[in-house]
């Protein structure tokens, strides 16, 4: 697990864990017996630690969290590090991060390559440093940095982290020889932890009075806070134990366990359980997209900003020049912001070729089709795709809930066709739901999960059904919603329930953002629905400042008793008279109903694994992180309690409601879903 080379006098450790050199028990013993080595050994002077592979370290190895510590811990190993009578030096590449550089901090020396990044993202994992991270690093750096550093988790640059203090030196161009040189020259130990710790507490309470971070009821950067506190105001060794102390609790609670979960269940969505391992990702160098509206622009820019070149196709020079102008205003505005270099911005724009000519697709290696959901003209679209389209370009639908399969039968390569459905606003939203048809090929899976990360994006890979995994549960979600509100609630109660529980928005506040027209049949005179009431009213969302809100001109929502009105209305023709609605009955009738289909497209073998349902959920809805997504969050709650709801609220319901037997079965069998 560690490889050591001495040669001059100082003992080189390389931690030799692949992938990311994590901090497991078998790489403590043996950093903690080659720190006992060099202390004992007079010939050796100095140390030097590095990483092989492509970092330093990723951090403690999260998988080992929550089991019984029955090694040396890594608070140990470091405490050794830095009390080593002989000079320490980390000698830092690729990433630092989590307990990686916490090892760094209790080193004596810090030298770093100018590309390395360095972090402490434990409070992403609902912990904090525990390693002593919160209270080496502001004895290193003011403790305004430190909290930074801390409670937003994100890791910097080492040129800012030199700047900062917390890099010594910055490496020419060998890291290992001139952390050998640097060591040669260095004489005599220097502890972090005997050092002052940099700041007062009246810092940090100015930044806890304004950081966005702070949140009430999350619990990680609360304790953060908290053990930044006790290394102003206390010892380093009684410092250290209240860290050590509020660890273990984060480490214990349910946020922590749903935001490792989290972790993990990204990672395990790029896996395709069937997929051969000798079967390569094709190469895309040329993209074309098909539609220059708000998701063929959005789509666009991802291409784009990765460096890809794209061409996009559209009927008339009008919808082209309007897409264009908005692609534009939208790079500028993040250019605006400090986000992009205004170079950046030019160098985007330049790889894009906008035609009229659809024949311009023929030399792509990958072309998406952003028109409107229609299935006749997506039809009509693959046809002539399979017409002009070079033999091996994979062709793809950015639809939202039509069959994938019946696209791809329009060509003669349904082979070569799949779903790339990507959430609005294309280039920010992350995930990205790939569309697995019948037919798909393994190569063409392959590249589509391959490029959706060159992308930036989260993928997660969906079978065929109306909706996929996420919008098909949206729409139970949705239609409960509507049926407790002709019941007595109102939208406000409901969408209280949703963002009271971590949603951003309610799903009236989401109805309402997106526009209540979707879907809507255009026949102001043909009122079935609240939804046809409120859309002949021209109440159709933010976009004509009435929906099932009044908005105001910045956009502010208050409830409108139109609406309570079109509602009272549409209770009398249905003869229902309203009655009281409790929050537990919307969770119930909203929320786990979700889960219920979940649980069906589990069991319908349309999502690979219950942890990918949860990361469709965190990164294309917004589902709150710290809860896991909705089948963690459910079998934390307790499937029995979840089905118990679903049972005693089914009458209610209504026939379309049915239980799903795999969440009947996980219950009663008292199993988690991918058990
Ligand atoms: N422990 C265990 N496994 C880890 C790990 C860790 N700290 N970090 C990454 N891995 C695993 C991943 O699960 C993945 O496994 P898989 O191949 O089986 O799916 C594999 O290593 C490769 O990970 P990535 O795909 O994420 O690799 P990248 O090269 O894209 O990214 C990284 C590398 C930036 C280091 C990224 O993995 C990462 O951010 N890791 C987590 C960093 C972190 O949060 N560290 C803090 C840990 S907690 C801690 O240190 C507590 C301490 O304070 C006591």
């Amino acid at each position: 697990m560690i490889e050591q080379v001495e040669r001059d006098g100082i003992l080189e450790i390389v931690l030799a864990n692949p992938p990311v050199n994590a901090l497991g028990r078998a790489v403590r013993e043996d950093l903690a017996a080659a720190i006992a080595r060099a202390e004992a050994d007079p010939a050796i002077r100095a140390v030097v630690i590095r990483g092989a592979g492509k970092m330093f370290s990723g951090g403690a190895d999260i998988t080992e969290f929550g089991s019984l510590p029955d090694a040396i811990s890594l608070p140990e190993v470091i405490d050794r590090i830095e009390a080593c009578s002989k000079p320490v030096i980390a000698a830092i590449h690729g990433h630092a991060l989590g307990g990686g550089l916490e090892l760094a901090l209790g080193c004596h020396y810090r030298i770093a390559t100018p590309q390395a990044k360095v972090g402490l993202p434990e409070v992403s994992l609902g912990i904090l440093p525990g390693a002593g991270g919160t209270q080496r690093l502001p004895r290193l750096v003011n403790v305004e940095a430190a909290l930074e550093m801390i409670v937003a988790g994100a890791p910097i640059s080492a040129i800012k982290a030199h700047e900062l203090g917390l890099i010594d030196r910055l490496a020419d161009k060998d890291l290992a020889a001139d952390a050998h040189a640097f060591a040669a020259g260095i004489t005599a130990p220097r502890p972090t932890g005997a050092r002052h710790v940099q700041g007062d507490l009246e810092a940090i309470e100015r930044i806890v009075q304004t950081s966005k971070l702070i949140k009430p009821g999350i619990d990680a950067p609360l304790a953060c806070i908290a053990a930044l506190k006790a290394a102003v105001e206390l010892p380093l060794d009684q410092g250290l134990l209240v860290e050590r102390d509020l660890f273990f609790k984060l480490v214990e609670g349910d946020q922590s366990k749903a935001l490792r979960h989290a972790f993990f269940a990204e990672r395990a969505a790029a896996k395709i359980t069937d997929m051969p391992a000798d079967i390569a990702p094709m190469s895309i160098a040329k993209v074309g997209i098909i539609g220059a509206g708000t998701m063929g622009g959005g789509i666009a820019m991802n291409f784009l900003s990765a460096g890809l070149p794209v061409m996009i196709v559209e009927t008339s020079q009008e919808a082209l020049d309007r897409g264009l102008g908005v692609m534009r205003a939208n790079y500028e505005a993040t250019a605006a912001k400090g986000r992009m270099t205004p170079e950046q911005v030019e160098r985007a724009m330049s790889l894009l070729t906008p035609t009229l000519d659809f024949d311009g697709l023929a030399d792509r290696d990958l072309i998406i089709e952003a028109v409107y959901e229609n299935m006749d003209v997506k039809k009509d679209i693959f046809a002539r795709l399979d017409a002009i389209a070079k033999p091996e370009a994979i062709l793809a639908s950015n639809t939202s809930y039509l069959s994938v399969d019946e696209i791809a039968l329009a060509t003669r390569r349904p082979q070569q066709v799949i779903g790339l459905h990507f959430f609005s606003p294309a280039n920010v939203m992350k995930l990205l739901e790939v569309v697995r048809g019948a037919h798909t090929a393994l190569p063409v899976l392959a590249t589509a999960m391959a490029t959706a990360r060159q992308i930036g994006k989260v993928p997660v890979v969906s079978g065929v059904c109306h909706g996929f995994i996420g919008n098909r549960m949206l729409s139970p979600r949705q239609d409960e919603a509507t049926a407790l509100l002709l019941e007595g609630a109102s939208p406000a109660q409901i969408d209280r329930v949703h963002t009271a529980f971590g949603m951003p928005m309610g799903p009236f506040q989401m109805a309402d953002l997106a526009g209540v027209d979707i879907g809507w049949h255009r026949d102001p005179a043909r009122v079935e629905t609240l939804q046809d009431a409120l859309c002949a009213a021209g109440r159709w969302g933010q976009k004509t400042k009435a929906g099932f809100y009044d908005y105001d001109d910045k956009r502010r929502p208050t409830p409108s008793p139109v609406v309570d009105e079109v509602i009272a209305s549409f209770r009398d023709q249905a003869g229902i008279l309203p009655r009281a609605i409790s929050d537990e009955e919307i969770t119930v009738r909203t929320l786990y109903s979700m889960v219920n289909e979940g649980a069906k497209i589990l069991e319908e073998g349309i999502a690979q694994r219950a942890s990918d349902i949860d990361v469709v959920w965190l990164y294309g809805y917004g589902w709150p992180r710290h809860t896991g997504g909705p089948m963690f969050w459910a079998q934390q709650t307790g499937l029995v309690t979840i089905v118990d709801g679903l049972t005693r609220y089914a009458g209610a319901m209504g026939e379309g409601f049915s239980l799903s037997p795999l969440l009947l079965a996980k219950s009663i069998n008292q199993e988690g879903f991918d058990d």
